[in-house]
């Protein structure tokens, strides 16, 4: 088949119209809680984030909160003083200068970072080995010491900023750190607002974050590609037997990702695993199975859960990008993938007008190796600017307090807009239709 009007020899899609032509799909953008992202589970989520309890977290989160709640509780708001004339001020966050007061601690070359509200499995067990510098400790004993505390805000956080749930000592140099995880559907349940004057740092998947936490980071991608070099002119395309596979489970009919692929499987047969689809092929957490279906396909429905800058989770990192498959991305707006990911190694379905133009396209590059090969290109070309190293998100932490002067302050005044966006405009709204766990609010392909 000839590739149509608007793909270039490379298979790329050229520009479609900023605005997608995709109307239908476009109004029903979104959706509900989900149980943290995890599609199956044999998803591992990158530097051994805690496995959440399904069953447990159902309990943490109002499954049937709106999008925003805001509480008529009192503001904890902290009086800002000292503010010198160097501070800067953005609408979310003051930043000054504090005359050092004598730390504390001996030695400014050291960290020590106290989870406050740590679980079995986070953080991990070595959170950044390759910086013995910075201790994490789960021991809320050591906070009155701590250089940082890092909480982590999603479920469990309490809803309402409550210091009585909070460290009672907060030296004047210890940065709080907010650390939501996910992207802020997920945390619509919890009253930012109230968190306002609270938090000191920012710790999440977005680039704007003090700390960056993302999913994934092209680096890394590229220093693990570094110790298995892939063989030069690697055929993709052979020894793959099926075409596109998706594993979900989190089946709440509202979320866009389902309109879009029960009009994409009238056109090209989808592969459907997890609780929406067919019964697990793998055993659970058998990540090796997991891995080893993933590879007999040629195409991996990387779908978010949720459109929201710049979230882009461990479905394209390490479900696709590992697993020599070509993700098929919805979620984040193309700008992002193409800022945060390797050079050609994704389809977005926003270069499509419709789902069926998408399936057109996959077909072609199963009948066209040499196109389909190009979406690995970038496996054996790093781009010449990557950035340094890239330990993961916990060494983010530790380089980040090393590397502040000790006099820096800052704190979030709005943290509720800076995270949800001014105008909420961050995520494409939720479409909410009662308990997500109603069967008559659920879709299942078998
Ligand atoms: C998850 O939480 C539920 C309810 O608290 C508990 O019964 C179950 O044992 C937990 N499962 C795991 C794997 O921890
Ligand atoms: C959620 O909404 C449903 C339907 O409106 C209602 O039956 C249920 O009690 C609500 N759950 C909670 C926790 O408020
Ligand atoms: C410093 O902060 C105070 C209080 O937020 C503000 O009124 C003042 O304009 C700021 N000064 C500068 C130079 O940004
Ligand atoms: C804060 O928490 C304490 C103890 O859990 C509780 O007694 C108090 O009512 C809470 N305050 C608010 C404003 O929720
Ligand atoms: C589920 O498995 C059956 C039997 O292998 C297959 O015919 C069907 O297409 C599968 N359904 C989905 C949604 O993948
Ligand atoms: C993150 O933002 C910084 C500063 O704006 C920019 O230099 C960098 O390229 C961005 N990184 C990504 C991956 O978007
Ligand atoms: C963190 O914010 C609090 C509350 O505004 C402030 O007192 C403290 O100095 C800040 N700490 C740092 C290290 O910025």
């Amino acid at each position: 088949m000839e590739p149509k009007n608007g793909y270039n020899k490379h298979g790329l899609f050229k520009t479609v119209g900023a605005f997608m032509g995709m109307c239908v799909y476009m109004y029903l953008l979104y959706i509900v809680y989900d149980e943290y992202t995890m599609e199956n589970p044999m998803t591992l989520h990158p530097s051994g984030e805690p496995e959440f309890n399904r069953s447990k977290g159902l309990h943490d989160v109002d499954e049937n909160a709106s999008l925003i709640q805001r509480s008529v509780l009192p503001r904890y708001h902290y009086f800002i003083s000292s503010l010198s004339a160097e501070n800067t001020s953005s609408k979310f966050y003051s930043v000054w200068h504090e005359e050092a007061t004598l730390p504390l601690r001996k030695s400014l070359n050291s960290k020590i970072i106290v989870v406050w509200n740590s679980t079995p499995k986070w953080p991990p067990k070595s959170p950044c080995s390759s910086m013995p510098q910075c201790v994490f400790s789960k021991d809320r004993r050591q906070v009155a010491d701590a250089d940082a505390v890092l909480f982590r805000g999603i479920h469990g956080f309490p809803l309402v900023y409550n210091r009585t749930e909070f460290p009672t000592v907060r030296p004047s140099h210890q940065y709080w750190i907010y650390m939501p995880y996910e992207c802020p559907h997920l945390t619509r349940d919890i009253d930012l607002v109230s968190y306002g004057g609270v938090f000191n740092w920012t710790f999440t998947y977005r680039n704007d974050s003090d700390i960056l936490a993302t999913w994934g980071h092209v680096t890394q991608i590229y220093q693990e590609l570094a110790e298995n070099p892939p063989a030069l002119n690697r055929d993709y395309a052979e020894h793959k037997t099926k075409l596109v596979l998706w594993y979900v489970s989190n089946c709440y009919k509202h979320l866009s990702r389902f309109a879009y692929v029960t009009e994409l499987r009238k056109h090209i047969q989808v592969d459907i695993f997890g609780r929406c689809g067919n019964a697990s092929h793998c055993g659970k957490k058998d990540r090796q199975c997991f891995i080893e279906h993933i590879r007999q396909y040629k195409f991996y429905l990387a779908f978010e859960n949720f459109k929201c800058a710049e979230y882009i989770t461990e479905k394209f990192w390490d479900n696709s990008l590992k697993n020599d498959v070509v993700p098929i991305v919805l979620g984040a707006p193309k700008d992002d993938y193409e800022r945060f990911a390797p050079p050609n190694s994704f389809i977005h379905v926003d270069d499509f007008n419709s789902p069926r133009e998408l399936a057109n396209y996959l077909e072609y590059l199963d009948q066209n190796d040499h196109e389909y090969n190009q979406y690995f290109a970038w496996k054996t070309e790093p781009p010449k600017n990557l950035p340094v190293s890239w330990e993961g998100r916990y060494c983010e932490v530790c380089k980040k307090l090393l590397k502040t002067s000790p006099t820096e302050r800052k704190v979030y005044t709005d943290l509720d807009r800076w995270w949800r966006g001014e105008n909420y405009e961050l995520c494409e709204p939720l479409i909410y239709d009662g308990s997500y766990k109603h069967p008559k609010n659920a879709i299942h392909f078998h």
